[in-house]
C-alpha cells in the first residue's frame, strides 16, 4: 500500500559502491574558464539535439553533488580539447535534479554519463575515468573503430601493453558469421574493454604458435596470461570475456596499472569477498598464499576474491565502518548482504568461507550505537534502530539523512533543533536524523544531496520534503501532511 515507495536505485548507494574504486577519486582541479564548451541540455532541446549527431557524451548530473562538483572541471577541460578533435566532438550535460529531464537517453535519474550514439539510437554506459586527459583517451577510443585492426609487430606494441587486458580476434578473413559476431560483442563491450583484430596471430605478444582462426583470444596481465576460445555464438563470448578479465585474486594496491582490474572486480556480478590488511605487513605474505589457495577452491562457486592495501583503500574502509584496530578484516558482498570479520588471521579465512556457504554467517550492518537515551529533541536514527522508528512506529517521522561535517547539513541543524523542541509535547511527531555516512540505509531512499528530508505520516505514506528548509515551511508541511495514529492502523505494525 502507500509504504511502496519512490523506488529508483537509491543514489547514494551509487555513490557510496562508486567509493570503493580511487577510479572515481579526482584530485580537484581549479575551476573551470569560460567560455562553456560543455553543451547544456534539457527536455526542451535534447531529442533535437542529439538526433542531429552520430556520437556525444552526455553527464546527467544534478549541482548539490559533491562528485558531479568534482567532475565539472574536468569535464569542461575535456570538452575544450575534443572540440578541437577532427570531427569535433561533444560533451554535454543534462541536470538531473529538474525532474522534467527524467528518462532522456534512458537515464534512469541517477547521476551517470552516458555515451549516445546513432542520433540517440543507442546508449551506453561511460566507464572510462574521470580526469580530463583520461576522458579525452577514452571519449576518442569510444569515437574510432570498436575493433581496431593489428597489422604490424609495430601496431601490435602500440596497442598491446603488458599490464592492460586486451581482446583479440584472429581471423583468417575479416568477414563472416563469427568476424559478424565479434564485431556485435566489440561494439557492446567497448565501454570497458580495448578489442582489436587480426588475421596474423605471430604479431601478438606471449604466444608465438601460428593458429589462424576464428578465434577470439584474451591477453592479460594475470594467471594464464592469455586465453582462447572458438566458441564464437556472441553470449559465448561475452561470458568467456566476462569470467577471464576477473583475477583469481585481484590486488587492489593504488597502482593504476591494476585500477581497471578492481573496476572489472566491482561491476562483475558475482559475490565479492574482500581482504583489506596492510601490504607492508610481515604477515601479508603468509595471507596472499592463503587468500590464493582459497580463491582457487571458490573460483567456481561465483566469488570473486580481492586483496586490498589499506593504505590504498582508506575510502573503503571508512565506508564499512570499521576502525583501525580491526584491521585486517575480510568483508563479503553478497547482493546487499554483508558479511565482516574483523582481526581475521590466515587460518580462519578457510572456516569463515566455509560457515558462509553453510549459511551460518550473521549479516553486518554499519550502525552507529544505538544511543542509550536519546533524549534530545532531534532523535538520533541508526541502522539498528531504523525500522523501529520510522517504518513499525505510528508516529508522524521528519527525518533529515544528514553527514555532521557537510555544510549544508550544520546550517540546518539549528532550524531542526527549533522544530523538534516545538513539538516536544506532541507525542505524536518525531523529529529525527540519520547519519548516511556511519549508517547503512537499508531501505530505498533517493538521496540526491544533503540534507534530504523525508516525512512519514502516521499512516505511513512517506514523501520528500522539497520545500524551503525553514521552520515555519517545515512546521506548515507536518501540519498539512501528519495523520492521526488511529488504532485502525495499527495492523501496519504486523505488515511490515
Ligand atoms: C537548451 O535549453 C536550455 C533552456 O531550456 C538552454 O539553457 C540551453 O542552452 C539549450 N541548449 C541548446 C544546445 O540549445
Ligand atoms: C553468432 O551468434 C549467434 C547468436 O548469438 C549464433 O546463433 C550463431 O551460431 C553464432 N555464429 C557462430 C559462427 O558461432
Ligand atoms: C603497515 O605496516 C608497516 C610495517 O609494519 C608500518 O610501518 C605501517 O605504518 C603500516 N601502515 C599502516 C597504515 O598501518
Ligand atoms: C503536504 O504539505 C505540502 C506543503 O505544505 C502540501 O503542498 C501538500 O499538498 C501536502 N500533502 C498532503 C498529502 O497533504
Ligand atoms: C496517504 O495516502 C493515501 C493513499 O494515497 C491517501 O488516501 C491518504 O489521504 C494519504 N494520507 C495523508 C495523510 O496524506
Amino acid at each position: 500500500m502507500a509504504m511502496a515507495m519512490a523506488s529508483a536505485i537509491s543514489l547514494c548507494f551509487v555513490t557510496l559502491f562508486a567509493l570503493h574504486s580511487s577510479f572515481f577519486v579526482l584530485t580537484v582541479a581549479a575551476t573551470s574558464d569560460n567560455p562553456e564548451f560543455v553543451v547544456e541540455l534539457d527536455r526542451s532541446n535534447f531529442t533535437d539535439f542529439v538526433s542531429k549527431l552520430d556520437f556525444l557524451i552526455v553527464s546527467f548530473y544534478t549541482p548539490g553533488c559533491g562528485h558531479c562538483k568534482r567532475l565539472a572541471p574536468e569535464y569542461e577541460k575535456a570538452a575544450n580539447i575534443l572540440s578541437k578533435h577532427n570531427p569535433p566532438l561533444t560533451l554535454a550535460k543534462v541536470n538531473i535534479f529538474n525532474e522534467a529531464n527524467d528518462g532522456l537517453a534512458g537515464s534512469d535519474g541517477t547521476i551517470s554519463i552516458k555515451i549516445v550514439r546513432e542520433g540517440g539510437k543507442n546508449v551506453q554506459e561511460y566507464k572510462g575515468p574521470l580526469d580530463a586527459d583520461g576522458i579525452v583517451e577514452y571519449v576518442k577510443r569510444q569515437y574510432g573503430p570498436a575493433s581496431v585492426e593489428i597489422n604490424t609487430l609495430e601496431d601490435a606494441q602500440n596497442f598491446i601493453s603488458d599490464n592492460k587486458i586486451a581482446i583479440v580476434g584472429i581471423f583468417p578473413q575479416f568477414s563472416g558469421e563469427e568476424f559478424e559476431n565479434y564485431t556485435i560483442l566489440a561494439k557492446k563491450l567497448r565501454p570497458t574493454e580495448e578489442f582489436f583484430h587480426t588475421s596474423d596471430a605471430k604479431l601478438l605478444p606471449r604466444d608465438k604458435s601460428s593458429v589462424t582462426g576464428p578465434l577470439m583470444r584474451v591477453l592479460k596481465p594475470f594467471d594464464e596470461l592469455f586465453v582462447d576460445t572458438q566458441d564464437f555464438d556472441v553470449d559465448s563470448l561475452e561470458k568467456f570475456v566476462q569470467k577471464s578479465i576477473v583475477p583469481t585474486v585481484t590486488i587492489m594496491d593504488g597502482d593504476k596499472n591494476n585500477q581497471r582490474l578492481v573496476d572489472n572486480f566491482m561491476y562483475n556480478s558475482n559475490s565479492k569477498v574482500m581482504l583489506f590488511i596492510n601490504f607492508s605487513s610481515e604477515i601479508a605474505a603468509s595471507f596472499e598464499y592463503k587468500y590464493r589457495e582459497l580463491a582457487l577452491l571458490y573460483k567456481g562457486d561465483s566469488l570473486s576474491f580481492l586483496m586490498a592495501d589499506i593504505d590504498a583503500s582508506l575510502h573503503a574502509i571508512k565506508q564499512y565502518g570499521v576502525k583501525d584496530g580491526q584491521i585486517p578484516f575480510i568483508i563479503l558482498l553478497s547482493d546487499k548482504t554483508k558479511y565482516l570479520k574483523s582481526n581475521v588471521e590466515p587460518d580462519e579465512l578457510s572456516p569463515w568461507l566455509k560457515r558462509y556457504k553453510n549459511r551460518e554467517l550473521e549479516p553486518y550492518i554499519k550502525s552507529e550505537p544505538i544511543p542509550e537515551h536519546n533524549d534530545e529533541p532531534v532523535k538520533v536514527v541508526v541502522a539498528h534502530t531504523f525500522q523501529d522508528i520510522v517504518f513499525k512506529s505510528t508516529k508522524n517521522v521528519l527525518l533529515e539523512f544528514y553527514a555532521p561535517s557537510h555544510k549544508a547539513c550544520k546550517q540546518l541543524a539549528s532550524v531542526f533543533e527549533d522544530l523538534a523542541i516545538a513539538y516536544r509535547s506532541d507525542p505524536d511527531v518525531i523529529i529525527a536524523k540519520f547519519d548516511i555516512f556511519a549508517n547503512d540505509l537499508l531501505h530505498d531512499f533517493e538521496i540526491w544531496t544533503l540534507p534530504t528530508i523525508y516525512f512519514k505520516s502516521a499512516d505511513g505514506n512517506i514523501s520528500r520534503y522539497t520545500g524551503y528548509a525553514t521552520k515555519k515551511d517545515l512546521r506548515d508541511f507536518i501540519e498539512k501532511n501528519r495523520s492521526k495514529a488511529a488504532d485502525e492502523h495499527s495492523d501496519l505494525k504486523d505488515e511490515l
